[in-house]
């Protein structure tokens, strides 16, 4: 995936100085470096499945990771164990279980895993679909578990379209 659509997703995540984030199947951690830009006193866990993914994104975060501000672990979401952690946002760019299956798993982790008034930020491209059917596919999964629709949005720039859905959790 280009920068620049990871670009755009950290600019919708908007991380706030203090703010502690979870990011879902960070790859190699792109997006990480971005929000550790932003952070001053906040952190961020990043997970990913992958250990050669995880072993990429703290070469390319070495220094974050040094600092504190970064923390990355080999974890599948629906079994992420982080203590007493909670969260203010988490976000997933292009992990497929969102779309392609059924994230009942993942969406009851993320119940446990933000703070009642956190934000979860789904975003997704498919090379042959159009934005507009990725996110509404998006918005049927956080539907169809009772998670609350805050905003859809899609953003076009050269060679592709990345989809998007803000949810918060059912109260
Ligand atoms: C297509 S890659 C996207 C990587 C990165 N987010 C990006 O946009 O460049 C999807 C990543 O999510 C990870 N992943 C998929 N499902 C996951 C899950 N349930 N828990 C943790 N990681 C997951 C995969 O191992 C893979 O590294």
């Amino acid at each position: 995936m280009s920068q620049d659509r990871i670009a755009w997703a950290v600019d919708v995540v908007a991380p706030q100085a203090s703010e502690q984030l979870l990011e879902i199947g960070c790859g190699h951690g792109v997006a990480v470096t971005k929000v550790c830009e932003r952070l001053v006193d906040g952190a961020i866990l990043a997970i990913d499945r992958s250990a050669a993914m995880i072993a990429a994104a703290e070469r390319r975060n070495a220094e974050y990771v040094a600092g504190g501000r970064a923390n990355l672990q080999v974890a599948n979401l629906h079994a992420l164990d982080p203590g007493h952690r909670r969260f203010d946002k988490a976000f997933a760019i292009r992990v497929g279980v969102f779309t392609r299956s059924d994230p009942t798993r993942e969406f009851a982790a993320l119940l446990r895993l933000l703070k009642p008034e956190g934000r979860l930020f789904l975003f997704h491209d498919e090379p042959s679909t159009g934005a507009d059917e990725v996110a509404a596919r998006l918005e049927g999964a956080v539907l169809r578990h009772r998670w609350n629709l805050e905003a859809r949005l899609t953003h076009v720039f050269d060679g592709g379209e990345l989809a998007c859905v803000i949810a918060r959790p059912p109260s």
